[in-house]
């Protein structure tokens, strides 16, 4: 896990948190006010983006992160390399960064199973002035997967 400016990110990483904050737009937040942009980095390059998406009886809402693993799962993308995660708050004085909840941790986890790597979190604020990346396994130390189960995941590497 480690501090980075984002002068010092890679061409891709600044990229990809470019793409996230462009996909914080689309947020549908009426109850929190709060827009999430996640973006996905596939394993052959590509870049699939989600923002979250809220409902009235709070319980259903989406965050970002599972809405861009949604998506890039439905365009057929399982294979994952990175993922940027920013928010911004619309109604609050803060500016944190936005790290994954845990139910995306966990679904992160699993798809990091399926891609066999060991995925990398960008997570930023909205200014972009602070930003930390870290590993899932660091983010999910001892996470429970498809090896607990000894479930074979390997038909879904593709
Ligand atoms: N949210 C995300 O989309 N991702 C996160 O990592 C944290 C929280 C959303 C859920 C809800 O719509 C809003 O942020 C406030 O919790």
């Amino acid at each position: 896990m480690k501090n980075v400016k984002y002068d010092n990110l890679t061409e891709i990483q600044k990229k990809l948190l470019n793409e996230a904050e462009k996909a914080m737009q689309t947020a549908y937040i009426p109850y929190s006010h709060f827009s999430v942009g996640a973006a996905l980095l596939t394993s052959d390059g590509t870049m699939v983006t989600g923002s979250n998406i809220e409902n009235a009886s709070y319980s259903p809402s989406i965050c970002a992160e599972r809405s861009a693993i949604a998506r890039a799962n439905a365009m057929g993308f399982k294979m994952y390399k990175s993922i940027a995660v920013i928010s911004k708050s619309e109604n609050r004085d803060l500016d944190n960064i936005c790290s994954p909840c845990g139910v995306c941790r966990q679904v992160l986890y699993e798809f990091s199973q399926i891609s066999g790597v060991d995925l990398e979190v960008v997570m930023s604020n909205s200014n972009k002035d602070k930003i930390i990346i870290a590993k899932i396994s660091e983010l999910l130390p001892l996470a429970f997967g498809p090896n607990n189960l000894n479930v074979n995941i390997k038909p879904y590497k593709k």
